[in-house]
């Protein structure tokens, strides 16, 4: 018998019969649009390190979601960028508050059009922690206080499924907040509305473009009491554990790219839906290095997508699915 006995290259040989045996692929239906909503008019306004990705008003929304809606895409989630900021952060669960206005408007148009709420603070506190900040009289020490923390965010979540989100995507990391939300939600008649858990969420650098687009960077400290240290996967699985415990209906892993470990891990131990997020910096670094024509950016953007599935991720949310989607139609 020849050398070599084993040749993996006979179901290599063709397109056609690379086809046949492909283990996984991207689908337009895995995919979740980010979108970031301000107050104003005609305002489109791209966010300088995410090129392609802009600020909307309300009246400049609608020509973004007619594309998106186009595409195939299921799915939007809204970041809110409001006027005004305060130690609670109120707008967040103002009834008038940027995503909820907003979110009315697209329901209204596109009721199909399945709208997920990013439940946090951050883009709405003076202070820009995601959390209520309780400052200590006598030692003046300042900390994110959780319980006062879930309170505020219970509210957020209600208000947002009373404008019509179809989705509530906590991001916030305090403990117990898919539980509070949960019953928050029962109580005011949406306790048919997912909990979509940013359960595993990293104290990462690569937040550093939303933060910019969002101006919801923190005022003092960081965020590394609340959110993970990038060092820990086993601290995955307790985070995880506990979302399902309070009834999570999706777990989430983010950044991505980094924690591609994280999704596999929690692909083979949980069986809820697993969403990933493509963050902000993630886009940036491909996105920069393609305006340069270092890399080739379809092929790299789809390269990374079929990573995240590989990987044992149901969903992708990323700021590239709009092409995303328009290349997946034209390979069909
Ligand atoms: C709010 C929030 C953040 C992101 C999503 N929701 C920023 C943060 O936690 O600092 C990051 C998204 C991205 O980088 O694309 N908590
Ligand atoms: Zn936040």
């Amino acid at each position: 018998m020849g050398f070599p006995i084993v040749r993996n290259r006979r179901l290599r040989s063709s397109s056609a019969i690379r086809s046949l045996v492909r283990e996984n692929a991207v689908s337009v239906n895995d995919l979740i649009y980010p979108i970031f909503v301000t107050h104003g008019t005609q305002i489109k306004d791209e966010i300088s390190s995410m090129p392609g990705v802009y600020h909307f008003s309300l009246d400049r929304l609608e020509e973004e979601i007619q594309e998106v809606v186009s595409l195939g895409i299921k799915m939007i989630m809204l970041f809110g960028v409001p006027e005004h900021k305060d130690a609670e952060g109120s707008s967040a669960f103002d009834h008038n508050g940027i995503v909820q206005q907003a979110t009315r408007r697209i329901k209204k148009q596109h009721p199909e059009l399945l709208i997920a709420a990013d439940t946090c603070l951050c883009q709405f506190t003076d202070h820009g922690h995601c959390g209520y900040v309780h400052v200590d009289e006598k030692t003046q020490l300042a900390e994110v206080h959780n319980d006062r923390s879930l309170e505020l965010l219970v509210k957020t979540a209600v208000a947002q499924a009373e404008a019509g989100a179809d989705i509530i995507a906590p991001s916030n990391m305090m403990d117990g907040f898919v539980y509070a939300i949960r019953q928050g939600l029962d109580e005011a008649g949406y306790d048919h509305i997912p909990i979509m858990s940013y359960a595993v969420k990293y104290a990462s650098s690569y937040y550093g473009p939303f933060r910019e687009a969002a101006h919801s960077a923190p005022q003092f400290g960081d965020r590394k009491t609340y959110q993970m240290d990038p060092a820990n996967a086993r601290e995955a699985l307790r985070e995880a554990e506990s979302d399902v415990v309070e009834g999570a209906d999706f777990l989430m892993v983010k950044p991505a790219m980094a924690y591609m470990d994280i999704i596999r891990t929690l692909r083979d131990q949980f069986d809820l839906p697993l969403v990933c997020y493509n963050v902000s910096g993630e886009y940036s670094m491909i996105k920069a290095a393609s305006l340069q024509g270092w890399v080739d950016e379809r092929a790299i953007v789809m390269e990374t997508m079929t990573g995240f599935k590989r990987a044992g991720a149901d969903l992708i949310i990323t700021y590239f699915a709009k092409d995303v989607a328009r290349w997946v139609r034209e390979s069909i």
